[in-house]
């Protein structure tokens, strides 16, 4: 049996607040978001207050906190251009994806710096990270910001997905060939753990005689 400590959050300072919820919610996957910023600067930074949140049509959230009051790079070229790419990151991208997250100024484009090759958007005009096995090309559908407007959640949703051919049988993703890589809390990352396999006791939605078929747009 656990014995528990209760941390009431009424009055909670922001710092303790982040390390409690990023340490709980833990691990999450982290989406390398790609943007053009209006001078036509590819932007990219690492993001892992993100998740998929809904599948018809396939869509993506992601959390951008404000920076000193101000947007980040990647929240203020969504705004503006209302396309982003999420890239996923791997084990093989870390170190690259990792150091992205530097506050380079908005003049200065982190995928010059670091010398990250990029491939052409297909969907739209923002290009993609070629090292990463996965790109989403998403369409802001809305932003909401949140709470005392530190954090505001930006949902897209994805028009094409790119999945490397040797992660990909056409009909499912290969997650261990994938090698995501995760963050925890604090400056940690994890890579996949042990795998364990379980029947699937439903079936997956819009699948199979019986199943509600999704509405048209
Ligand atoms: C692994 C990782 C995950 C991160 N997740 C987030 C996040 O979910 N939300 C956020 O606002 N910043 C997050 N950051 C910090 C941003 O990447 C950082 O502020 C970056 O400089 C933003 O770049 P930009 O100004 O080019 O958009 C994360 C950093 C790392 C290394």
């Amino acid at each position: 049996m656990h014995r528990f400590v209760t941390i009431p959050t009424e009055g909670m300072d922001t710092p303790t607040a982040y390390r409690l919820v990023c340490g709980a919610v833990a691990p999450r996957p982290v989406a390398w978001i790609t943007t053009l910023g209006a001078d036509g600067r590819v932007n990219a930074a690492p993001f892992s207050s993100y998740n998929y949140v809904a599948h018809s049509p396939p869509m993506l959230a992601v959390n951008i906190a404000s920076r000193l009051g101000e947007l980040k790079d990647t929240a203020r070229n969504i705004r503006a251009s209302g396309r982003f790419v999420v890239n996923v990151a791997t084990q093989a991208t870390m170190e690259a994806m990792h150091l992205s997250a530097a506050d380079y100024p908005p003049d200065v484009s982190e995928v010059e710096a670091l010398g990250i090759e990029l491939l052409p958007g297909v969907a739209g005009p923002v290009p993609r990270i070629a090292a990463s096995p996965i790109h989403m090309e998403c369409r802001l559908d809305q932003f909401i910001t949140l709470g005392r407007g530190l954090n505001t959640l930006y949902i897209g949703e994805v028009l094409a997905f790119h999945v490397a051919e040797s992660i990909y049988d056409g009909q499912h993703i290969d997650t261990v060939a994938m090698q995501p890589i995760a963050r925890l809390g604090g400056p940690y990352y994890a890579a996949l753990g042990e795998i364990f396999h379980r029947p699937a006791l439903q079936r997956p939605p819009g699948e199979g005689p019986g199943a509600i078929p999704a509405k048209k747009p």
